[in-house]
C-alpha cells in the first residue's frame, strides 16, 4: 500500500471512529435525559414547611362548608403540575381549600386572591392562613364576589369557584377573558351528570355552558365533592 493510500485509510478510519463516538454520545445523552426524574419546573422545596402545613391541616376539623381533603389535594396537584402562579378563589369560608391552593403556590412562586362575603368566616380564614404560615401567599378579600370578580384585573392561570352555586355561570363569564390560555377554571360540587348538589340548577347550567365552549376542555373529578376541571385551550 502506498503512503498516500495508507494516510487516506487512516483518515477514513478516524472519521468513522468520530462518527461512532458522536452517535454513542448522543445515544447516552438521550438515554440519560429519559432516565432522569422530570424536574422541568423550579419548585421551591421546603420539607419542614410542608410538615408544618400538613400538621396544621390535620389539627383542624374543617366543617364550615369546606372542601374534603381529597379535593384540596386535587387543586394542589393541578397547580403544581401546570406551574400556575396567579390564582383566584371565590368562596374562602374558613380557608381549607385556600390553604391547599396557597401551599402549592408557595412552591411555584405564586399568589392567591380569595374572596368571601361573610365577615366571621373571612376573619377565621385570615387567622388560619397566618397559623399555617401562608399569609404571604394570600390576599384575602372581604367582599361580594358578584362585584369584585368583575373589578379584578387578572390575568389568572388558576381559578377555584366555590361560592354561591346559582352564580357559577356568571362568575365564569366574568373571568373567562381574564383567564390565560393554558389556564384552568375549576368549580366545586359539580356532578358528572350536571345535576349539582342540593337541587340547585346553577352547577348544571354552568357545566352545560362550559362544555359547549370549543376552546375549553372539561372533565369532572368525582373522588370527593365533585370538581369540574376546565382547561382553556385557546382564546376563542
Ligand atoms: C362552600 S363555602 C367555601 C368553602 C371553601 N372553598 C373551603 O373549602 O374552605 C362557600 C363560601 O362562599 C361564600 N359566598 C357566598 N356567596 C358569596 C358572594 N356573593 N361573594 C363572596 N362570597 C360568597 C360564603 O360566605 C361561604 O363562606
Amino acid at each position: 500500500m502506498s503512503i498516500r493510500k495508507g494516510l487516506q485509510t487512516l483518515i477514513k478510519n478516524d472519521q468513522m471512529n468520530l462518527r461512532n463516538m458522536i452517535q454513542k454520545f448522543l445515544f447516552i445523552t438521550i438515554l440519560l435525559a429519559c432516565l432522569m426524574p422530570v424536574k422541568s419546573q423550579n419548585l421551591k422545596e421546603n420539607p419542614e414547611f410542608d410538615e408544618k402545613i400538613r400538621k396544621f391541616l390535620n389539627s383542624r376539623r374543617w366543617y364550615d362548608m369546606n372542601v374534603p381533603s381529597v379535593d384540596g389535594q386535587l387543586l394542589y396537584n393541578i397547580i403544581i403540575k401546570n406551574n400556575y402562579r396567579s390564582a383566584l378563589e371565590i368562596g374562602t369560608s374558613t380557608g381549607h381549600s385556600g390553604i391547599w391552593i396557597a401551599w402549592a403556590l408557595s412552591k411555584t412562586g405564586g399568589k392567591l386572591i380569595t374572596i368571601d362575603i361573610d365577615e366571621g368566616r373571612h376573619r377565621e380564614a385570615v387567622q388560619n392562613f397566618k397559623e399555617a404560615g401562608l399569609s404571604q401567599y394570600i390576599d384575602a378579600r372581604l367582599a361580594d364576589a358578584h362585584e369584585l370578580v368583575k373589578e379584578l384585573k387578572g390575568p389568572f392561570d388558576f381559578v377555584f369557584s366555590d361560592a354561591d352555586k346559582e352564580w357559577y355561570k356568571n362568575y365564569f363569564i366574568d373571568i373567562d377573558p381574564k383567564l390565560k390560555v393554558g389556564g384552568c377554571f375549576t368549580a366545586h360540587n359539580i356532578s358528572e351528570r350536571g345535576r349539582g348538589y342540593g337541587g340547585y340548577g346553577g352547577q348544571a347550567q354552568f357545566l352545560t355552558y362550559v362544555r359547549s365552549l370549543p376552546n375549553y376542555e372539561t372533565t369532572v373529578n368525582s373522588a370527593g365533592g365533585g370538581v369540574s376541571i376546565s382547561y382553556k385551550k385557546a382564546d376563542k
